[in-house]
């Protein structure tokens, strides 16, 4: 799990992924059959399939997580030296006065007005990046509008579970990297496809598929779960296994592959369980729409605390995806 919290870690917020690709790239050279980077961003490992497998030769899969996190980035530096800024991608209200990193290295801290007008429910225009400057000309020193932050928060290591920022979707990446390093005899060719921007729009995953135009695709992302205090109901859990979508927002899995995913998972004692998800989505629901269509299905982390800077997973799930993918890339991802 070193390896995961490094790259959770890692600063990469939508459009600015070039470290963590980097890092990524040096995980996965060696056991590709080859690595690109396209025009967005996307890194795209091609794994060959085995000699054996000769019948399955025209089809390939497509397996992608990304890279990116969710950040900030500044509209507007006052007189007085603090930043103004909005989201990029899905950021709440939960980041007040917690720390930014810039690109740079510069760190600030979240603020909020305080006026007793000032509404309850605050938004992102109400608050505001401290990075210690005193003056416009002192902050615009350090950082000028346009510039990006990630959050900043340590990773912790507990008995089963790891908390940190962006686990959403480095444990994704993770998956995907010790997939790729154990698969021995794919069956068919496979292209693990570590995706930019899709925090800002599932923006790599659409020009990564149609360059490769897949039969199948997985993607591998994170979930959210309904087993805390007075939650929204789902049927997914912590420690309960990699869990198969069904349906999200904006996706319906093939039930060709899904039959498939199962069958391994069971036969192979993975555990699992199903989601379904009424709001967000994953890289999958463009990559299944792109020409004639893919085939496609998703293997989910389960995550509590979803878009915080102390997302929680459960490293058994962890195991159970990477287990569940390796089959996949041996065997076949989709039942005959
Ligand atoms: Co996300
Ligand atoms: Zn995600």
């Amino acid at each position: 799990m070193e390896l995961a919290m490094k790259l959770c870690q890692t600063y990469g917020p939508a459009g600015r992924e070039d470290r963590v690709r980097e890092m990524i790239r040096s995980e996965v050279e060696q056991k590709s059959t080859s690595v690109s980077t396209d025009r967005l961003g996307n890194l795209i490992c091609h794994v060959q399939a085995s000699e054996r497998s000769q019948e399955a030769k025209k089809d390939s899969l497509m397996i992608c997580a990304h890279m990116d996190e969710i950040g900030v980035i500044i509209t507007h530096i006052d007189e007085k030296g603090f930043l103004r800024f909005t989201g990029v991608g899905g950021v709440r209200n939960a980041v007040l006065h917690q720390k930014v990193i810039f690109e740079n290295g510069v760190i600030g801290t979240i603020g909020a007005e305080t006026k007793p007008q000032t509404p309850k429910d605050l938004t992102l225009t109400n608050m505001f990046i401290d990075i210690g400057a005193s003056s416009k000309q002192e902050a615009m020193g350090k950082v000028r509008v346009g510039d990006i932050a990630a959050f900043h928060q340590d990773a912790v290591m507990m008995e089963n579970r790891l908390v940190t920022k962006a686990l959403d979707d480095r444990i994704g990446c993770f998956c995907c990297i010790e997939a790729l390093k154990r698969i021995r005899s794919p069956i068919l060719d496979i292209y693990f496809v570590f995706t930019v921007q899709e925090e800002v729009g599932l923006r790599g995953a659409r020009t990564g598929a149609y360059a490769l135009a897949p039969t199948y695709a997985l993607a591998v992302d994170v979930t959210a779960t309904g087993d805390t205090p007075e939650c929204a109901r789902m049927d997914v859990a912590l420690g309960k296994g990699v869990a198969v979508k069904v349906k999200d927002m904006m996706f319906i899995a093939n039930p060709k592959v899904n039959d498939r995913l199962l069958m391994l998972a069971e036969n192979n004692s993975i555990p699992y369980q199903l989601e379904v998800l009424e709001r967000g989505t994953t890289d999958a629901a463009v990559v299944q729409l792109v020409r004639e269509g893919v085939m496609s299905g998703v293997l989910s982390i389960p995550i509590r605390y979803l878009h915080s800077v102390s997302e929680m997973c459960d490293t058994r799930d962890v195991q159970a995806t990477i287990d569940l993918l390796v089959h996949v890339c041996e065997q076949g991802p989709a039942m005959p």
